[in-house]
């Protein structure tokens, strides 16, 4: 019998960096609500012609692969967690399998916005236990500035570009290491408040939902944080609750960054304290299915075999869920 152990992770973010200071400029806030409301400070954009999501992708796998010694053609599966495809098809995964030479590998793209990753990483680590699969690539990526609206001043502060990758491959169930446990959830009675309004099947684009701004992500900011809260919250307690974790056993709480106001929620409810949780929302703002790879890459020098994480998330759907990782190896 075995488990999905996670052996790897690597991110990307591109180099430009668009400041609180900018943003200024260009809609009318302040650095001092922007922080105060969020956490924020700034987030990265990826600039230039022909770049999209699978950019963030490539970068991410290529340094997976460097870092594990993995031969690409050993991938058996990619799954990329986007909502910000490269194109609507062929699958976004599809395109980082070519760049990286993951000629033996098949892949598919996952949309389930800001908890996209936990999905993925739960769904690759569902075909590792089968038995069939060796080597699966999870990708969380987003490149949130090609569907943001840079003149609606309530999205625009929160977004960014960013994401990572994870290695998934078969450990021995004794070895107590691993994705241990997930709980996933989705209430499709979401929708209304935080969509993409045309660019699909029932709005394909035309002059007017461009013209009419259509094509950019729309929140009802203040509802999506209220469920966000209560969700997040509700679910990494019930995961550590069902598994007898207290808040002495967890070394990380890995939440997805979308408000510094909703982590600490969420801390507070599974009584841990700031020095165990994972935050970088400060320098790359909210990159929907890149938040936790990004946060596990950031703080991977810091993990040692056998760290219990609860990783969390909440996003558009609604979309959201919590799992209990057990890191698998010392990263130094
Ligand atoms: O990752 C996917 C899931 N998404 C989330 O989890 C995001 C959840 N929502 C949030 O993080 C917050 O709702 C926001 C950061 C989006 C907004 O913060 P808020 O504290 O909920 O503000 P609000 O929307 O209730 O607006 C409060 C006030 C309003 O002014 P009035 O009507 O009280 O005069 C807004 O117009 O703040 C105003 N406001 C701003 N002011 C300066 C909204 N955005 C800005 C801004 N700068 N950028």
């Amino acid at each position: 019998m075995v488990r999905a152990a996670i052996t790897g992770v690597h991110g990307y973010v591109p180099d430009y960096i668009l400041t609180n200071q900018e943003l200024e400029t260009m809609v009318e806030t302040s650095d001092e609500w922007i922080t105060s409301r969020t956490g924020i400070k700034e987030r990265r954009i990826l600039k230039g012609d022909n770049q999209g999501t699978s950019v963030i992708g490539i970068n991410s796998v290529n340094g997976l692969l460097e870092k594990t010694g993995t031969d690409p053609e050993e991938i058996d599966l990619i799954i990329c967690a986007t909502v910000t495809p490269d194109m609507p098809f062929p699958a976004t995964a599809n395109i980082i399998a070519d760049k990286v030479g993951a000629k033996n590998a098949f892949g598919y793209d996952l949309s389930a916005a800001c908890s996209g990753f936990l999905f993925g990483m739960d769904t690759g680590a569902r075909y590792i236990e089968s038995g069939i699969y060796k080597k699966v690539i999870v990708i969380g990526a987003d490149k949130m500035s090609a569907i943001i609206d840079y003149t609606d001043r309530t999205t625009c502060i929160i977004f960014g570009d960013g994401g990572g990758a994870v290695l998934l491959e078969p450990v021995p169930k004794d070895d107590n290491v691993g994705v241990m446990d997930s709980i996933l959830k989705a209430d499709g009675s979401g929708a209304p408040y935080l969509h993409m309004k045309a660019g699909g099947s029932v709005k394909p684009a035309t002059v007017e939902t461009v013209a009419n701004r259509e094509h950019f992500a729309y929140q009802e900011g203040s509802t999506v944080f209220k469920f966000a809260v209560t969700n997040m919250a509700d679910v990494a307690a019930k995961i550590m609750e069902r598994n007898n974790l207290t808040a002495e056993d967890i070394r990380f709480l890995v939440p997805h960054q979308a408000n510094k106001r909703i982590i600490d929620a969420t801390a507070n409810r599974m009584g841990i304290g700031e020095d165990k949780v994972m935050m970088n929302i400060e320098r790359y703002g909210n990159t929907t299915a890149g938040t936790l790879p990004l946060c596990l890459w950031d703080y991977e020098s810091q993990l040692k075999k056998g760290d219990n994480l609860i990783l969390a998330a909440f996003g558009g759907g609604f979309t959201w869920g919590s799992s209990w990782v057990r890191w698998a190896y010392d990263s130094n």
